[in-house]
């Protein structure tokens, strides 16, 4: 167990979530969590009217501390909304006051205090402080916060070029803070958050909103990957697991315009860009798709699917893990219907054969090229 993170007089017991994680040394908190939490409690930044706006929130650290006030959470990740839900409950605390929303959703028109820790990803960065600006005002704290060493010039810059006034703290614990403040002045930026490109040899149009895993062109493992599906018959029932923009199951549905395919994500952006790509591309195949955000493939019925597609993460947030790829795996044998197939891509040296060899009891190679191999195991 590890010690609790104790702030604010307050000893949290938090988790990372998914809770049954390999690598137990990873903590569901870090110095800029603390920082921040530490220096609004400080300076006495909150009231118990005050509202306050809580921005990437990875395992609910930074909420946790305010449930007595007005809260209103927004993240682009489902897993971030569980592992919130699960530390307020094991700490016994009121969620009632918590109003969780998605990266996709509209701000409140008003905030008195805005706490934001940066995200990986400055796309999403940039479409946050866009609308973070529609609704600041001279009497808003803004407080964002980050490891010192990703603040860079140019994280800064974009604090100044959409929010206002921009000013750092000294660092502890190598974390820092940012103060932003409104600038009457400053000119709105242009927004162009989402990108599109074309797929390989295709006419499919991939649109990828912020967040988006491989946003910016096709992603090398998942171009091996598509050039190796399987064939299949329109009965049956597929899932494209971890779809990002749903570049995979777009690719089977070219040929396969009848199956039953269901994209599934944990992130927010990731499953409406699957969507509005399947509605763009093909229309005719949008009533027989479903689009789902999830952790993994829970609440997905056993033994109903007939082929998984998946193309696993190995990173959740700055941190490398292989326990998303774990779950998908296990998750996988539970969903599927006895014959069917998992189907996945991985680079070499994840080793994912061994993985499967232990869950499924088999595992094929169907390709494979200098960094990727494309691995199929069958639920017997
Ligand atoms: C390597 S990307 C693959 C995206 C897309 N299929 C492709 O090939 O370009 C892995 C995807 O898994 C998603 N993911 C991560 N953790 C997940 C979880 N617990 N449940 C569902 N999806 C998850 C990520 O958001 C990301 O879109």
């Amino acid at each position: 167990m590890f010690s609790p993170f104790i702030i604010n007089d307050k000893n949290l017991f938090l988790d990372r979530y998914p809770i049954n994680q390999v690598n137990r040394s990873l903590q569901a908190w870090d110095a800029a969590d603390e920082y921040l939490v530490n220096y609004v409690s400080d300076n006495h930044l909150i009231t118990n009217n005050s509202s306050v706006l809580i921005f990437n929130d990875n395992f609910g650290a930074i909420s946790l501390n305010f449930t007595n006030n007005t809260v209103q959470t927004i993240t682009d990740s489902y897993i971030s909304q569980l592992a919130l839900v699960h530390n307020g409950e094991q700490n016994h605390l009121p969620l009632t006051k918590i109003n969780q929303c998605s990266s996709l959703d509209n701000l409140p028109n008003a905030a008195d205090v805005i706490l934001y820790k940066i995200p990986k990803s400055k796309n999403l960065m940039v479409e946050q402080l866009g609308k973070i600006r529609k609704i600041l005002t001279p009497d808003t704290h803004f407080i964002a916060s980050d490891k010192a060493k990703s603040i860079q010039t140019s994280t800064l810059k974009l604090f100044e070029k959409h929010l206002g006034i921009t000013k750092t703290s000294l660092a502890v614990k190598k974390a820092r803070l940012v103060f932003c403040q409104f600038d009457p002045a400053l000119q709105e930026p242009p927004q162009q958050t989402t990108k599109s490109w074309q797929l390989d040899n295709s006419q499919i149009i991939i649109k990828n909103y912020a967040n988006v895993f491989a946003r910016e062109k096709l992603d090398i493992g998942a171009r091996l990957f598509i050039q190796n599906l399987p064939s299949l018959t329109n009965d049956k029932k597929v899932i494209d697991l971890g779809c990002g923009n749903g570049v995979v199951g777009l690719s089977l549905l070219k040929d396969n315009p009848k199956t039953h395919l269901t994209f599934t994500d944990e992130s927010y952006m990731a499953v409406a860009s699957a969507k509005e790509n399947v509605q763009v591309n093909f229309p005719e195949s949008t009533d027989n798709c479903e689009f789902i955000v999830n952790d993994c493939l829970t609440d997905i019925e056993p033994q109903s699917v007939d082929l998984i597609l998946c193309n696993p993460p190995f990173h959740q947030q700055n941190a490398t893990t292989d326990h998303i790829a774990w779950q998908m795996f296990k998750d996988s044998y539970r969903a599927l219907k006895k014959g069917g197939e998992l189907r996945i891509v991985g680079n070499r040296q994840l080793g994912y054969h061994i993985k499967l060899q232990r869950i499924f009891g088999n595992e094929k190679l169907i390709a494979s090229n200098d960094k990727f191999v494309i691995l199929s195991a069958i639920k017997k």
